[in-house]
C-alpha cells in the first residue's frame, strides 16, 4: 500500500431531501434508528427474530477474525423463509414472481406457484441424489425456472453454484470442477437483444472432460434443436411431470452454507464467495424492506442477473423472504428499441426499480427521448449499484426516470458483503449526487489512513469495515488463507474493500474507485471517480474512464477515455475544451494529459469499466487475459485506433 491517502477535490453541493409525502410513508422515519445500530449484536439479533426459526440461536456472534458465526446454532430454511411463510394468509395469491421475455411474452407465479414448483423441484434434484452439502451449477438465463432452481437446492440443503449466462464454456467447466457438482441445470438457450445463446451447447462443450458430473437438467426455453445424450441429459418439464408435490424444507444450520458464487471483480482470478444461510437472510431481508422502503403493493424490479451477487440478494433472498412482487426480464434495454425498459415498467406499474451506473450513463447517452415518450409515473423510488455513480448521471436519472420526485437510493456494498453497507433510507436521509451516504444501522464503516487511523472529514483513504456483520462472506471456497491475505491482513480484525473512498465535512461517504485503479500524479494521488465525473459533468459527455500512465517527471499521467453522448460531433478544440472543464471542477492537479474519445469503454459482463485494459492501452502493453471483459471488440478497436 502507498504511503499517502487519497486527495479529495470534487465539490459536490446539491443536495435532495426526501418530501414530506413520502417521509410520512416511509418504512423508517425516525432517525433513532442509527442510534440503536450501535449496539449492532442486540440490533442484528432484533432483525434477526423477523425471519422464521425452526429452532432458535443460542449465541448471537462468535468472531474468530477473520471467521464470524451469526445466529449460533440456530435452524432455519431460507426457502422456507421465501415461501412457505408466506402461504398461511393472503399472501398466498400473491404475484411473488412476473417474468417479461424479451419476445414480450409473459408469465406471473404467485406465492403458492412458486412454492409448488420449487417443492416439485427439489424432488427432482432429490431423485437424482442430489443431497444436502452437494452443490449444484446453475446455468440458466434471467426465466423464472432459474429462481426455482436456486430456491429449490436450498429446500434441500444444496449450495447453489450460479454462474452467469454470458460466460463461456471454459468459465462454466472450471466452476463445475471447482465445486464438483454433480448435477447441471441449464436451458436450450437464452435470449439476448434478438438473438440466442447457446447455453446447451456450451455447457456440453464444458463437461465434455469433466467427470464429476452425473446429469444435465435442461429448461425448453428457446426451443432450438440440442443434443440429448441419453440418461445423462434430462428435460426439466419431464422430470417435473414425474415429481412429488410436496417436499419438506431441510432444517439448516444457521451457519450451513446457502451459496457459493464465483466472482472476479475487475482483475485476478475468480473466487467463490460462500455464503451462510441465517445471517445473510437476516442482513438481505431486513436492508431490502428498509432500503426499498418496500410496501405491499410495491411492484419491485432489480435489473441484474442472477448471475450477480444483486441477483442472488436483491432479486431472489430479501424480496421474497419479504414476501415482496419481484419483476424479472430477461432481455436486454434495447430490444426491440431503447424504451424497452421504460415499456416494462408502464406495463406492469413499477414502483421500485434498481439499476447500475453503466446502466443509467447508456440511458444519459441515448438521450431523455425514449423515456420521455413514456409514463413513468408509478415509479416512487430509484435505486443504484456496482459503480461509484458520477453526479451528473445522477441528477440525469433523478430527473428523467424519478421525474424529480423520486428518491435514489445509492447502495454500496460487494459480493463479500453480502448485503447493502452505505445506503440513504429513503424516508430520512439527505442525498448528495455521488455518495453513497452513511453506513446502514448496525455496520461500522471507517475511512482510514495507513495506519488504520480514521482520516479527518474531508479527506480520503481506505474505506475498511471495523466489525462483522451478518450477512459477511465465510469464507472463499476451498482457499481460507485467501480469505485471511486478501481483505484482513492489512489491520488485525479489519476487512479491507479495496476501494477508496473520502467522506465530507458532514460525514458523508463517497466511494472514489478500487485502490488498485488510484492516479499517482507528482505525489498526489486521484481516485478515479472524481475526474470521470468532472467529465461526465460536461453537457456532451456521457461516460469517462480515466487511467494514469508512466510518466517520467510526474509519476503518472492521467488519460481519460471519453464517450460522447449520441449525436455529439467531434469539434476540434474539445478535447482542450474538456481539460479546462476538468480543471474548472477540481482543479488544475487533474487535469487530463490526454484525451482519447471512443464510442465504447471496455466491462465486465456485469457492466464495470476495465481501467487496467485502459492503462494498458495506454502504455502500448500487450494485453493479456481478456476473458473477463464482456464485448472483446471493443478492446480491439481501441486498441488499433489508439494514437499515442
Ligand atoms: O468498488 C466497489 C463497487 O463494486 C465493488 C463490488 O463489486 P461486486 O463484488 O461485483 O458487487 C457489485 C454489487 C454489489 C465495490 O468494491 N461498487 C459497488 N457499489 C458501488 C460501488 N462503488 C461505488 N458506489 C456504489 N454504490
Amino acid at each position: 500500500m502507498k504511503e499517502k491517502h487519497l486527495e479529495a477535490l470534487l465539490k459536490e453541493e446539491r443536495v435532495f431531501s426526501p418530501s414530506e409525502e413520502f417521509s410520512q410513508q416511509a418504512v423508517i422515519q425516525d432517525p433513532s434508528i442509527y442510534d440503536q445500530g450501535q449496539d449492532y449484536l442486540s440490533f442484528w439479533e432484533e432483525q434477526a427474530k423477523n425471519l422464521s426459526w425452526f429452532s432458535p440461536w443460542e449465541k448471537t456472534l462468535q468472531w474468530n477474525p477473520p471467521f464470524a458465526q451469526w445466529f449460533i446454532n440456530g435452524k432455519l430454511n431460507a426457502s422456507y423463509n421465501c415461501l412457505d411463510r408466506h402461504l398461511n394468509d393472503w399472501h398466498r395469491n400473491k404475484a411473488a414472481l412476473i417474468f417479461e421475455g424479451e419476445m414480450g411474452d409473459s408469465q406471473v407465479l404467485t406465492y403458492q406457484d412458486l412454492h409448488r414448483e420449487v417443492c416439485k423441484f427439489a424432488n427432482v434434484l432429490k431423485s437424482l441424489g442430489v443431497k444436502k452439502g452437494d452443490p449444484v451449477t446453475i446455468y440458466l438465463p434471467m426465466i423464472p425456472e432459474a429462481i426455482i432452481a436456486m430456491l429449490a437446492c436450498a429446500r434441500i440443503g444444496a449450495p447453489h453454484s450460479v454462474v452467469f449466462g454470458g460466460f463461456s464454456y471454459n468459465f462454466l467447466r472450471d466452476r463445475v470442477q471447482e465445486v464438483q457438482s454433480k448435477v447441471v441445470i441449464t436451458a436450450d438457450g437464452g435470449f439476448r437483444r434478438g438473438k440466442t445463446i447457446p447455453l446447451k451447447v456450451n455447457t456440453d462443450l464444458a463437461l465434455s472432460d469433466v467427470d464429476c458430473v452425473n446429469n444435465v437438467i435442461v429448461v425448453e426455453h428457446t426451443k432450438e434443436k440440442v443434443h440429448m445424450e441419453e440418461g445423462w441429459d434430462l428435460w426439466y418439464h419431464e422430470e417435473m411431470a414425474k415429481a412429488p408435490r410436496i417436499c419438506p424444507p431441510e432444517p439448516m444450520d444457521s451457519e450451513d452454507t446457502l451459496f457459493i458464487l464465483y466472482t472476479s471483480g475487475t482483475t485476478g482470478e475468480p473466487k467463490g464467495v460462500v455464503h451462510s444461510t441465517g445471517g445473510y437472510l437476516t442482513g438481505v431481508s431486513t436492508t431490502h424492506r428498509w432500503i426499498f422502503d418496500l410496501k405491499e403493493e410495491d411492484v419491485y424490479w432489480c435489473a441484474e442477473d442472477i448471475g450477480w451477487i444483486t441477483g442472488h440478494s436483491y432479486v431472489v433472498y430479501g424480496p421474497l423472504a419479504n414476501g415482496a412482487t419481484v419483476l424479472i426480464y430477461e432481455g436486454s434495454p434495447e430490444y426491440p428499441h431503447r424504451g424497452r425498459y421504460w415499456e416494462i415498467i408502464e406495463k406492469y406499474q413499477v414502483s421500485i426499480f434498481y439499476t447500475s451506473p453503466t446502466a443509467i450513463r447508456t440511458f444519459m447517452k441515448w438521450g431523455p427521448y425514449y423515456p420521455q415518450k413514456i409514463d413513468l409515473s408509478s415509479l416512487r423510488l430509484l435505486g443504484s449499484v456496482g459503480e461509484p455513480i458520477n453526479p451528473e448521471a445522477w441528477v440525469w436519472f433523478h430527473k428523467y426516470i424519478g421525474s424529480g420526485k423520486c428518491p435514489i437510493v445509492d447502495t454500496w456494498w460487494q459480493t463479500e458483503t453480502g448485503m447493502i453497507m452505505l445506503t440513504p433510507l429513503p424516508g430520512i436521509t439527505n442525498l448528495k449526487p455521488g455518495s453513497c451516504t452513511v453506513p446502514f444501522p448496525g455496520v461500522k464503516l471507517e475511512i482510514v489512513d495507513k495506519n488504520g487511523d480514521p482520516v479527518p472529514y474531508g479527506e480520503g483513504g481506505y474505506l475498511v469495515i471495523k466489525e462483522p456483520w451478518p450477512a459477511m462472506f465465510r469464507n472463499i471456497y476451498g482457499n481460507p488463507e485467501f480469505l485471511q491475505k486478501t481483505y484482513f491482513e492489512h489491520w488485525p480484525g479489519v476487512y479491507f474493500t479495496g476501494d477508496g473512498a473520502k467522506w465530507d465535512k458532514d460525514g458523508y461517504f463517497w466511494v472514489l474507485g478500487r485502490v488498485d485503479d488510484v492516479i499517482n500524479v507528482s505525489g498526489r494521488r486521484l481516485g478515479t471517480m472524481e475526474v470521470e465525473s468532472a467529465l461526465v459533468d460536461h453537457p456532451l459527455v456521457a461516460e469517462a474512464a480515466c487511467v494514469g500512465i508512466k510518466h517520467e517527471l510526474k509519476g503518472q499521467a492521467l488519460v481519460a477515455f471519453v464517450v460522447m453522448k449520441e449525436g455529439v460531433q467531434g469539434t476540434p478544440g474539445l478535447g482542450d475544451n474538456l481539460k479546462n472543464h476538468v480543471v474548472k471542477k477540481i482543479g488544475a492537479l487533474a487535469r487530463p494529459d490526454d484525451i482519447h474519445f471512443t464510442t465504447e469503454l471496455p466491462k465486465t459482463r456485469s457492466g464495470k469499466i476495465l481501467r487496467h485494459i485502459l492503462r494498458d492501452i495506454a502504455e502500448g502493453k500487450t494485453i493479456g487475459d481478456t476473458t473477463i471483459v464482456a464485448d472483446s471488440s471493443v478492446v480491439n478497436s481501441l486498441q488499433s485506433n489508439y494514437r499515442r
